[in-house]
């Protein structure tokens, strides 16, 4: 199979000590064996990612598990049973093996199972488990197609693995064990609704309060070049009559004749297909030269909460590192 062909040479790179860009049901990765620290360091550089900023490894088996943690509170052994390969990053704590450079110096370790069938083989042929920050600069949208990371990433690294576009469209939900009670870093592809619905009480930090203990908590994140306003009103809009603005549209709405380019997120107003969309959606917009994006706002709940979280980021006025 020609598939087969490609994930070969893909996983040769890295086991060479190559960095490749991988799919995943969310986003797109950028992948390095997570025992080999140089490769490691180049992830950081090429996406001019600070060093504080710890990265989520990726396993194909529980296998891969036990040679990155020490042990599995059974909560997150439910969890895992439940959604992996799924969008669900459960942060550990790790064994001494793991690099430093891996966790930002943090006793633990954040880890998912991707549910992807090609970076699945990538990782077992590997033979290791892989980092996988999004193949994004730092700051900038999350990939969810193999031409958004050929577009920004295409000359820094080795290989691309071209896995169609991605399924969930958001990247996974971050839980934490690491204290006493299992506490959400980042709203993520699996509804916390449904985290909650197995294991109960989970605490969740106030977003945009103090320092975050996940930097992709940090209040400007996945941002676009063109500003994105999330609180504005139809009854204003004759305001920005002299703006060239772009709307961003959850479902299908009525003032599309004052915008030079409307995108709908989902006809139907169906959250799934608005998550796999976004990162799109707003790329797009964002090649327009537009002076403004306005964006709607959707309800929080259930995968809602995850496209409220990267719309308020995407949106920060905050400094972007
Ligand atoms: O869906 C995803 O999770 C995607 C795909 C590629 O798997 N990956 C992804 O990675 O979103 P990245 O690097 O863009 O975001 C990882 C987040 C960062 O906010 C980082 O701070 C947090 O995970 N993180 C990683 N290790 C951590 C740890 N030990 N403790 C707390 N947060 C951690
Ligand atoms: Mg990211």
């Amino acid at each position: 199979m020609k598939d087969m062909e490609t994930i070969r040479q893909a996983a040769e790179i890295v086991k060479r000590g190559g960095i490749v860009a991988f799919p995943t049901e969310t986003v797109y990765g950028l992948g390095a064996d997570v025992f080999n620290p140089l490769a490691v360091a180049r992830v950081f550089e090429v996406k001019q990612r600070p060093y504080f900023d710890p990265l989520i490894v990726h396993i194909a088996s529980y296998n891969d598990l036990e040679k990155l943690v020490m042990e599995i509170p059974s909560d997150a052994k439910g969890l895992m049973g439940r959604f992996w390969p799924g969008p669900l990053t459960v942060v550990l704590l790790k064994r001494t093996e793991v690099p430093d450079l891996v966790t930002a110096g943090l006793p633990t370790v954040a880890v998912r199972m991707p549910k992807h069938p090609m970076t699945l083989r990538l990782i077992e042929l590997v033979d290791s488990p892989i980092v996988g920050p999004s193949a994004n600069p730092f700051g900038y949208l999350s990939p969810t197609t193999a031409e958004h990371v050929q577009d920004q990433l295409g000359g820094q690294i080795d290989f691309i693995l071209d896995g169609g576009p991605c399924e969930v469209g958001v990247e996974s939900t971050i839980l934490s064990f690491s204290e006493r009670k299992p506490r959400l870093l980042r709203p993520g592809g699996v509804p916390i609704e449904e985290i909650q619905s197995i294991i109960g009480e989970v605490e969740m930090i106030p977003t945009g309060g103090g320092r975050p203990s996940a930097p992709g908590m940090l209040p400007k994140h996945y941002a676009p070049r063109t500003p994105i306003k999330l609180d504005w009103s139809k009854k204003n809009l004759d305001s920005y009559r002299k703006k060239k603005i772009g709307l961003l549209a959850f479902q299908e709405s009525k003032n599309f004749l004052k915008f030079r380019q409307v995108e709908v997120l989902s006809k139907k107003g169906d959250f799934r297909e608005a998550a796999a969309n976004l990162f799109s959606a707003i790329r797009r917009l964002d090649a327009l030269n537009l002076d403004l994006i306005l964006a709607e706002t959707v309800p929080e709940v259930g995968l809602g909460r995850a496209i409220m979280d990267r719309l308020r980021r995407a949106s920060s006025k905050g400094k972007t590192n």
